[in-house]
């Protein structure tokens, strides 16, 4: 369990509407037909809570921002922050985001083609940047390795913090690595709480998503938000956004060397295109099959393959009731390869989501940013993010798997390639391309 949660599912999710177990003296139910998962998630948003597992691996390094809390202070900030996603603020992004697209360029075409790395790790970074670049335009003081090295040890953690609160270890028992997990939360929350020390100093606002959270007012109070609310979201964000951008573009890279059809398709479109993320930020429109790679990999490789809520009511669902302080299941992962709903699940196919099928398609069935008013709050941003960088690196590089076969997905909060994606790149054209 603590190595990867989907290893404990029961089969009987990959073929069954609702699956009610008892792990580990918990009553959990699982859910994973679009029907039920609407009446659910949208139906009866009001009847579910954050729950307990959940809360203690993110918790003591999120706060209570906006992914961490519920009810009214969770309405609250999610008003707060919406208008920063709009589709025009993620467009105005568009040439940053090209530019740590150019950066990892930069990285890669100094990388000898013997030399393997982590192509997560690396991914990790351009992503990294550019969620720091629209929260906090890029703090040219952050020292962002530091930050990267304290969240990554911080999220390794993590398991050991669900697997004792899923059986049933109080809070206060110290897991294994817990003083290391508490120093990594500490760091991450200083460097975010010195960003926004140096942004009250300036006396300038800003227009990025701090500038936003800093003017914010609550619509009944008119208080501000404190300092460490804002801490929370930065860092709610950060750890939000940029390991799962990370893993769609890992996995996706992955899948198009697996796939070299589909990778001269989306070649071929990209020449056509010729994108210029910087004079027409709107082009990325047009990388309509580049996008349905997006999505196809993000279906079998989901970076978060898991919801679950605690249910604070008694809930009908299919003609039975969940009793209130269930557990609530939604295995991501699972419904993206249930049979029934997509045919010849396993395989890869990016024409699942050409624009015929993909509009008949129950909204449901696919998840990968979740559903009902929680729905990710940066689906926009992610999707845009991953094209951009996709489109800018695929034409000029070839990427070498070090394994033959990919390796195994394993669920840390977030859906990983077990022991990394380690490659070699090369140029394309070159002698090792
Ligand atoms: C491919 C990338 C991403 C994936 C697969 C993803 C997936 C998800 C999913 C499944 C949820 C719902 C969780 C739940 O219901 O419990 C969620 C929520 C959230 N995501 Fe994302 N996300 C991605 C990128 C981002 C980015 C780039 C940001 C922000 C910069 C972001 C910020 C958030 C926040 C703040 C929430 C909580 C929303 C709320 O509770 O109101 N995500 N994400």
């Amino acid at each position: 369990m603590v190595r990867s949660l989907i290893d404990v599912w029961p089969d009987a999710v990959y073929s069954k509407a609702l699956v009610e177990t008892r792990l580990l003296g918990r009553t959990t139910v699982f859910v994973t037909d679009p029907r039920l998962i609407r009446t659910l998630l949208v139906d009866h948003a009001d009847a579910l809570a954050r729950e307990e597992v959940a809360q203690r691996a993110l918790v003591p390094a999120l706060g209570n921002g906006i992914l961490t809390s519920d009810g009214a202070a969770w309405r609250l900030q999610r008003r707060t922050v919406a208008s920063a996603f709009r589709p025009d603020c993620i467009r105005a992004l568009v040439p940053r985001m090209h530019e740590a697209a150019r950066r990892t360029s930069e990285r890669w075409s100094r990388r000898s083609p013997h030399e393997p790395f982590d192509l997560l790790k690396d991914m990790m970074r351009t992503a990294l940047d550019i969620v720091l670049a629209a929260l906090v335009s890029g703090d040219s003081a952050l020292d962002v390795d530091a930050f990267e090295q304290a969240l990554e040890t911080y999220i390794g953690t993590t398991n050991w913090k669900m697997a004792y609160a899923m059986v049933g270890v109080p809070s206060w028992v110290p897991h294994p690595r817990q003083g290391t997990g508490a120093e990594a939360a500490a760091a991450s929350r200083a460097a975010m709480a010195a960003i926004v020390a140096r942004r009250r100093t300036s006396g300038v606002q800003g227009t990025d998503l701090l500038g936003m959270l800093l003017g914010a007012r609550d619509p009944e109070t008119g208080t501000p938000m404190d300092d460490a609310a804002i801490v929370d979201n930065l860092l709610t964000f950060i750890a939000a956004g940029h390991e799962t951008t990370a893993l769609a573009l890992t996995w996706t890279l992955r899948l198009l060397h697996d796939h070299p059809e589909v990778e001269r398709r989306v070649l071929d479109e990209i020449e056509v295109i010729r994108p210029d993320f910087t004079g027409d930020p709107a082009c990325v429109d047009r990388l309509v099959y580049t996008r349905q790679v997006l999505m196809e990999s993000m279906r079998l490789f989901p970076p978060a393959p898991l919801i679950v809520r605690r249910t604070t009511r008694p809930v009908p669902l299919d003609g039975t009731t969940v009793q209130a302080g269930s557990s609530v299941h939604i295995p991501i992962y699972a419904l993206h390869r249930q049979e029934r709903l997509w045919p010849r699940a396993q395989t890869f196919d990016p024409d699942r989501f050409a624009p015929g099928p993909a509009a008949e398609r129950e909204r449901f069935a696919y998840m990968p940013f979740g559903a009902g008013p929680r729905v990710c709050i940066g689906a926009g941003l992610a999707m845009t993010e991953a094209l951009v960088v996709l489109a800018s690196l695929l034409p000029s590089y070839r990427l070498r798997p070090r394994q033959a076969t990919p390796p195994r997905p394993e669920m840390r909060i977030t859906l990983r390639p077990a022991g990394g994606m380690s490659v070699t790149i090369a140029r394309r054209g070159s002698s090792h391309g």
